[in-house]
């Protein structure tokens, strides 16, 4: 069971990067499974160079941190594989710029920015590359990712029927719960790396005095009943599903349990507190070792580009092209 997916080195990692992602990930590692640090997809929110070496170290460390095992999967940065970047070219002249430019991450991101970069309008082809180059099969992802997954199925199905079966087609997986794990103060709004919410996002290797100060200051409402209900209580029900997700009940049973919020919120931080303790501990062990990280990323870059050497060169010569 083929699986590939890939993580930003944008900053550190909060709570709906490790329970919609990360988690996954660690569930599904296996020799057929491959996880990248994608650097080139960073390049797109225009990083300082140090800034992004200093973030790409600390995101291989953290994904070790939280079970991934370098003997089990595969673990390799980006742009360590140049096939990444060769058939994002490819596949670029393929997608249209109708379909990028409609995509609901373009549309948002090129709102914020003036003179947006090019780089973010082609992101999803990237992101495509990554995944077609492995004969994927499954992606697990966060819940924002699904429009990127269909794109990537769209450029899949359309190379194979115009230069003939080439790529899988490939299908996102996410959680059951916290797939889309909001912010603590604004909880219609998802957590995010990219918007800076000093209360609202919780993250894994947070201090557990700040772990306790957020899930303690997290929004909710005032009607004091404890139930699961997106739509009415919506920060009550964030919570309930991050609960949920690390105690492995359902957010209904975690609910049942509790009256109180307070007593709900003390449990929750514990909870969050003792989960990311030991991965912190290892976090900081391994991070003394930068040298041995990135031994780690360089073998891991061997075994991708054996595989996506093969598909990259069988994409090319689909297309015409000699080289
Ligand atoms: P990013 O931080 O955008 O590089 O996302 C890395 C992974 O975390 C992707 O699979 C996302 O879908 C997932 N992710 C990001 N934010 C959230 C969130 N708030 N809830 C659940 N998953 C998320
Ligand atoms: N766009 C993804 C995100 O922001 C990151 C990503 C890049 C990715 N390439 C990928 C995810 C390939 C899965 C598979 O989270």
């Amino acid at each position: 069971m083929r699986i590939l997916s890939g993580i930003q080195p944008s900053g550190s990692m909060h709570l709906g990067n490790y329970l919609g992602a990360l988690r996954q990930w660690v569930e599904g590692q296996s020799s057929d499974a491959f996880y990248c640090v994608v650097d080139l997809h960073a390049l797109t929110l225009q990083i300082e160079p140090e800034k992004l070496r200093e973030q790409t170290t600390d995101l291989l460390a953290t994904l070790i941190a939280a079970g991934l095992d370098p003997e089990v999967c595969t673990i390799f940065i980006q742009s360590q594989v140049p096939y990444h970047a060769q058939l994002n070219w490819l596949l670029e002249c393929v997608t249209t710029y109708g379909e990028l430019s409609r995509m609901t991450a373009f549309k948002e991101k090129s709102q914020r920015q003036e003179g947006f970069r090019v780089g973010l309008l082609t992101y999803p082809v990237l992101q495509a590359a990554d995944i077609l180059l492995y004969q994927t099969e499954f992606v697990p992802v966060g819940d924002d990712q699904r429009q990127h997954l269909e794109m990537a199925r769209t450029i899949a199905e359309r190379f194979n029927n115009r230069f003939g079966e080439t790529f899988r087609v490939p299908v996102g997986t996410q959680p059951k719960v916290a797939a889309r794990v909001m912010d603590l103060q604004e909880p219609t709004r998802k957590m995010s790396k990219s918007i800076s919410s000093p209360l609202g996002n919780l993250h894994m290797f947070d201090a557990p005095e700040d772990i306790r100060k957020k899930i303690s200051k997290a929004v909710t409402d005032t009607d004091g009943e404890v139930r699961f209900d997106w739509e009415k209580k919506p920060g009550l029900s964030n919570l309930l599903e991050i609960y949920s997700s690390l105690s492995g009940e359902t957010p209904e049973q975690v609910a049942g349990r509790y009256t109180r919020y307070g007593e709900l919120k003390t449990d929750l931080s514990e909870l969050v507190v003792t989960t990311f303790a030991p991965m912190k501990q290892r976090y900081e062990e391994l991070l003394l070792d930068p040298g041995n990280l990135y031994k780690i990323a360089a073998n891991g870059a061997e075994k991708a580009s054996d595989v996506a050497g093969v598909v990259y060169r069988r994409a090319a010569n689909a297309m015409g092209l000699s080289g």
